[in-house]
């Protein structure tokens, strides 16, 4: 097992990733002394996973909530249905909520957990490539609004990240490939040598390697660990976490979350972030046709159809990094040099998205 910590002083906490932990019962005990605890799963996890976490915490007093799986049902009123659940069973201040799934149970468990009572301990048990190696880790819950994605949420940390490498062995390539996503973009924003790494073995990774999988969950979580512990709350370098996001974020948004999986949607957003940047004279055509090659070969989108750039612009402008109207955006200087700006032509941002969507 690898322990990595994520330093926040007194909201510091560990990642643990290995392979079989869900079978160690222990483990998951020793992070959450709650004695009431509520799991939050979705339909498609349950079956799969549930019983393993519900028993490894008893005999404390176990409820579980089962959501719809996917996306669209990432809303507000989801999260009433967690906070009904813990009224209902009268948990107190010193319960704790375990999110047992992908990103969106993740999101939705931990808003749940940051409102409940002003803020309630949480677990994350991810179970996808992408919520292992991104959003079960900093903090961020929340939910969609029907007008932009994650316009409602809260900074809350959880206690523990359980991370047992072995669920992927039931997760659908499509999600895998989704997953490899935020795994590239942690190589374009600081590690140019994680993405060569990528480059050259991609094909274990998408044949499932376990040696591969684990080793890019770890790495990811180092960089992700870092940049979250020098600015938890996105006041700075937090930011270039978003690399791909603000494009993809309209990509999920413009065709109603349904279409394209948020990993694909940040795939294509990787693509239209070097695309711009290349625009604006930073990254070279060589560095993009890299990046095409790579995003490409993980079977990620890199046109949208359907959506006209000018509604893609609209969705964009909805992004949480729009300052006095002014959409900020993640460019590159180079694989493994990003940085945060709203300094570029507007004629730039167009003919990205022209060439990309349409
Ligand atoms: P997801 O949670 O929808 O999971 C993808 C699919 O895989 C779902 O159908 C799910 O039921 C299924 N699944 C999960 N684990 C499985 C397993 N082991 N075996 C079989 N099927 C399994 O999607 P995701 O890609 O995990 O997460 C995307 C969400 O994460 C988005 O809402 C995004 O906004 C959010 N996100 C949040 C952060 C953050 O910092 N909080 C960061 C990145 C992404
Ligand atoms: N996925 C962006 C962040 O956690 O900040």
């Amino acid at each position: 097992m690898n322990t990595l910590k994520v330093e926040l002083g007194s909201r510091s906490y560990p990642i643990l990733i290995g392979e079989g932990l869900l079978g160690r019962r222990e483990l998951l005990g020793q992070h959450v002394p709650a004695r009431d605890v509520l799991v939050v799963s979705n339909a498609i996890v349950a079956p799969l996973y549930l019983d393993a976490v519900s028993e490894s915490l008893r005999p404390r007093r176990v409820v579980e909530a089962v959501l719809p799986d996917g996306e669209a049902h990432k809303t507000l009123a989801n999260v009433a249905r967690l906070l009904d659940v813990l009224v209902a069973n009268r948990f107190g201040r010193d319960c704790a909520v375990i999110a047992l799934g992908g990103g969106v149970v993740g999101d939705m468990a931990g808003f749940a957990a940051a409102c409940y009572q002003r803020g309630v301990s949480y677990a994350q048990v991810p179970t996808t490539l992408l919520a292992q190696v991104d959003s079960s880790v900093g903090g961020k819950t929340g939910v969609n609004h029907p007008a932009g994605k994650n316009l409602i949420g809260a900074f809350h940390q959880p206690s523990v990240v359980l991370t047992d490498t072995r669920t992927l062995a039931t997760l659908p390539a499509r999600e895998l490939r989704a997953g490899l996503a935020e795994v590239i973009k942690y190589g374009l924003i600081c590690d140019a040598a994680f993405f060569g790494w990528l480059e050259t073995h991609l094909d274990e990774l998408l044949a499932g390697d376990p040696a591969a999988l684990a080793h890019v969950i770890r790495r990811s979580c180092e960089i992700k660990a870092e940049i979250v512990g020098r600015d938890e709350r996105e006041q700075a370098d937090r930011a270039l976490l978003n690399l791909g996001h603000t494009f993809g974020h309209a990509v999920e948004s413009a065709t109603g979350y349904t279409q394209w999986l948020h990993g694909e949607a940040v795939g294509a957003g990787l693509l239209m972030a070097a695309a711009m940047s290349c625009e604006c004279g930073l990254l070279s055509e060589s560095e993009v046709a890299r990046i095409r090659r790579l995003i490409g070969r993980s079977g990620l989108p890199e046109k949208i159809e359907g959506v006209t750039p000018q509604a893609a612009l609209e969705h964009m402008r909805m992004d949480k990094k729009v300052q006095g109207g002014r959409i900020r955006l993640v460019l590159l200087r180079k694989i493994g040099d990003a940085f945060v700006t709203a300094d570029y032509a507007e004629a730039a941002l167009s003919r990205t998205l022209q060439a990309h969507f349409g």
